[in-house]
């Protein structure tokens, strides 16, 4: 019997998506240079099946691989993003692959070669792709799916990423249940929506990373804080994150966040937290976003800010020195409201700053799309984060609604709802930020959203004088608030009593 779909790369993402394709029925015939990997595979597909026949053949050649395909042949890779991407489709070329087949990479790849891919591979095969959200459990149950590229593409794809994608059910927008390994879940809304031409689903999928480093960053600071203002456990700070993932910080995030927190190390009986290394990793779709942002001139602060924050972490040993020499401020200055009333406001900032990492992330990819002519649905991109994705929130349904009110919505902070929300819960915020900075304990993440808020709703900023300061020693010229628009000026800075000369 023919397989539907043929898969490259058997590695942790690979082998779940192959298990999870085979769950909802799909015959796989699979690929992996290690064979290793392929043999664990099939093991796997046979202890869940067991009598019933398997679904998942391995292959030892991208020849083989094809052969046992049904045409138009539809492969699916999932190897490391860059180099490999182009290596496997290379080997297909040789392999045999045909114009109308289709080759679908579901790697993090860099959302400009996705569109170089495309165009390069025209006539060869067609090149489509779909960014994958949730990590490996995502992958085995259901993860969110962000395809993009040809449309006639996407017509052969549609049905099987919507069989494995997770599932929403639609009264509550909230997460169903994962399915058991051979009982696949069928109802409820799947997190797969076609995201627009070639390169937008990997852009899109780019800023959810953003989104995630952002959000990560923000629950890190203001564990540290409960930890070093407050003298709080690891434990007790799994204990509130518990509590508050019951409420509107429900987030998938939190929750890993609180177990992570009340682990234990099994060597030395210590919060498994205090033995991990405070120096944190980085594979680049965060530097990816903060990037993009600065070359829109979109203001994506709070990204940047959970990138930097990465950096600044891996300088273990400068820190180390540096906290030995230089002076944070003096004991008295240290907190002393209640860490009742102080975990409230780290409560409300947390959930004020994580408006803002949205709201940057959204305008993000709105600033993109009328770059690149993408017809970005908002309402549709907020539906299929609501689960399988790593920054799955129940959160994310308020953001649905807004783009379903107002789908040109100019930036999240405008919906009256989000309006609302920070209006009511930002004293607190502003007492949790100035406290951690009378403190001396960083909150780059939660201060700088707050700037952001502060910039976007301030109505004259000092960037005036900036134009002034251009002009000054440039004659860069600037635009007058009492002239039509475009008119730009110049003043001879020396001798200012002259008339202002006028540029165009
Ligand atoms: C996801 C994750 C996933 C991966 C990140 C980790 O959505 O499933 O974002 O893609 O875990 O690439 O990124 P860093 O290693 O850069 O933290």
């Amino acid at each position: 019997v023919l397989c539907d779909i043929g898969f490259v790369g058997a590695g942790v993402m690979g082998k779940n998506l192959i298990l999870n394709l085979a769950d909802h029925g799909y015959r796989v015939a699979a690929f992996d240079l290690d064979h290793k990997k392929l043999e664990a595979v099939i093991a796997q597909d046979k202890a869940e099946r067991g009598d019933k026949p398997a679904r998942v053949i391995s292959c030892s050649s991208y020849t083989e691989l094809l052969s046992r395909l049904s045409s138009p042949h539809l492969v699916i890779l999932s190897v490391p993003a860059g180099k490999a991407v182009d290596d496997v489709c290379l080997k297909l070329i040789d392999a045999g692959i045909q114009a109308d087949d289709i080759i679908v990479d579901t790697g993090n790849s860099l959302w400009t070669d996705t569109v170089r891919r495309e165009k390069h591979y025209e006539g060869k095969f067609i090149f489509f792709s779909t960014a994958v959200s949730g990590g490996e459990v995502g992958a085995r149950f259901g993860p969110s799916l962000m395809p993009s590229g040809d449309p006639y593409a996407w017509t052969r794809i549609e049905p099987i990423w919507r069989a494995i994608a997770a599932k929403v059910d639609p009264a509550t927008g909230r997460p169903l249940e994962r399915h058991e390994p051979g009982n696949p879940v069928t109802e409820g809304e799947a997190c797969a929506t076609y995201i627009g031409p070639g390169g937008s689903g990997h852009y899109v999928k780019m800023v959810h990373n953003g989104i995630e480093y952002a959000d990560m960053q923000l629950i890190c600071e203001v564990y540290q804080v409960m930890r070093d203002a407050l003298g709080m456990s690891a434990e007790q700070v799994s204990a509130v994150f518990k509590e508050w993932n019951q409420g509107i910080l429900n987030s998938y995030l939190m929750e890993i966040s609180a177990e992570v927190l009340a682990t234990k190390d099994s060597e030395t009986g210590l919060p498994l937290v205090d033995v991990i290394l405070d120096k944190a990793g980085q594979k680049g779709t965060g530097l990816w976003t903060a990037v993009s942002s600065l070359e829109l001139g979109c203001p994506a602060p709070t990204i940047s800010e959970a990138v930097f924050a990465r950096s600044i972490s891996t300088l273990k040993d400068q820190r180390v020195l540096a906290s030995t020499l230089l002076a944070g401020p003096v004991r008295e200055h240290c907190t002393s409201q209640s860490a009742e009333l102080m975990i409230k406001q780290l409560h409300d900032a947390l959930y004020c700053a994580k408006i803002c990492v949205y709201a940057q992330g959204f305008d993000l990819m709105k600033t993109a799309a009328a770059e690149h002519g993408w017809q970005l649905n908002f309402a549709e991109i907020a539906k299929i984060w609501r689960a399988g994705c790593i920054i799955r929130a129940v959160f994310l349904q308020s953001i649905t609604d807004a783009y379903e009110r107002n789908d040109d919505l100019q930036n999240l902070l405008l919906d009256p709802f989000f309006a609302k929300q920070i209006s009511v819960n930002q004293m607190n915020w502003r007492r949790a930020v100035a406290e951690a900075a009378m403190t001396g304990i960083p909150v780059s993440a939660l201060s700088s959203a707050l700037s952001y808020y502060d910039s976007y709703r301030t109505a004259v900023l000092p960037a005036n004088l900036l134009q002034g300061q251009r002009d000054y020693f440039g004659a860069h010229t600037f635009e007058r608030t009492d002239k039509a628009k475009g008119k730009t000026f110049h003043v001879d800075w020396s001798h200012n009593d002259r008339p202002m000369q006028k540029i165009k």
